[in-house]
């Protein structure tokens, strides 16, 4: 079986697929425009998230077999154009799922802190004691829209720092320490809101004007899902009248963002998509995928 590597994938994970018989071609800088001219020449693809296999692409790959995409969502990839062509579309939905809920976690404690602004007045040769009277997290409550893998991994974590943890999911049976409750009590309900769902057609700008407006002032809120969840202009909105204290977000609408005025407001803190960026992760991801592929070639194979 011949797989192309589109994205970066940990070099020993490589050598076990070649290892396994696999031909493995690494063209982990490809662009979406030479993509079509060089993928129907393979079996398999590996992605991550800078890869997208959109319809189009798909129609012109017919010995395409699978796709492995290292990493949780399939919001990259026209899985279900992709399955009714007879291709097996792959993730590795637990990988990444503690390091981004450490993510999480890490940038709740610096909301609270100020940790952000109290290192810039550092740096600036300040000794500002006065402005950083900071909120414990411990007692204050958590809203976790979306308790799947990285929810229910931020809210064990949250748990154990004092927090009460209330979560909104219509499709996950109830959680043992989570209270499940509907969207509108749990934004009336939470001091930290953070969103792990994935951004489909229903879930795009659920966070909006009508959603802040029913929420604790001083909320603060953390994205490290998708961008495009929480609406851009309304959380600018509420994030300069005060409503809401203090943003945190991994991702944006737009990666990289083309208008960058949320990351200029003060009492927003940023990181250029990293939630599965660690070492750790990563590692997991590419024995997962390798894993994934090997098992696949073997299943192809006559008996
Ligand atoms: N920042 C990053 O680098 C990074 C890394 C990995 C994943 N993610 C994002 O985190 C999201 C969550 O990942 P996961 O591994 O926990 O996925 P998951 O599939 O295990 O969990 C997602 C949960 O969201 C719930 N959900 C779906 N629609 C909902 C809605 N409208 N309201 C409330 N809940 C809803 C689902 O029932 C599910 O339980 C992914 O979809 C991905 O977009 C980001």
């Amino acid at each position: 079986m011949k797989i192309l590597i589109c994205d970066k994938t940990e070099k020993e994970y490589i050598e076990q697929m070649r290892a396994a018989g696999l031909t493995v071609d690494v063209r982990d800088d490809i662009t979406p425009e030479e993509l079509p001219n060089v993928l129907p020449a393979y079996d398999g693809m590996v992605v991550r998230s800078r890869t997208k296999v959109r319809q189009a692409l798909i129609d012109v790959c017919p010995n395409l077999k699978v796709i492995v995409r290292g990493g949780a969502g399939l919001d990259t990839i026209d899985h279900e154009y992709a399955k009714s062509k007879g291709i097996v579309v792959m993730n590795t939905p637990l990988a990444n799922s503690a390091s981004v809920a450490e993510l999480t976690i890490g940038y709740m404690l610096m909301l609270a802190r100020s940790l952000y602004k109290a290192t810039s007045t550092m740096k600036a040769e300040k000794w500002d004691k006065k402005s950083f009277t900071g909120d414990e997290i411990g007692g204050k409550t958590l809203g976790l829209i979306g308790c799947g893998n990285i929810g229910k991994e931020t809210a064990r974590r949250a748990m154990a720092l004092g927090m009460k943890v209330v979560a909104c999911d219509p499709y996950v049976a109830p959680l043992s320490g989570i209270q499940m409750v509907t969207l509108d009590e749990l934004l009336a309900q939470a001091d930290y809101i953070s969103l792990h769902l994935p951004k489909t057609k229903d879930s795009a700008n659920m966070i909006g004007a009508e959603q802040f407006a029913k929420m604790k002032h001083g909320v603060r809120i953390i994205n490290c899902a998708r961008g495009g969840i929480v609406n851009e202009d309304a959380l600018y909105e509420a994030l300069t009248s005060g409503k809401v204290a203090g943003a945190a977000l991994d991702v944006f609408a737009e990666e990289p963002p083309t208008d960058w005025k949320l990351l200029k407001l003060d009492n927003v803190i940023a990181s250029p998509h990293i939630g599965a960026g660690t070492k750790e992760a990563q590692a997991r991801v590419g024995a997962e995928v390798a894993e994934k592929l090997i098992d696949f070639a073997k299943n192809m194979q006559p008996a």
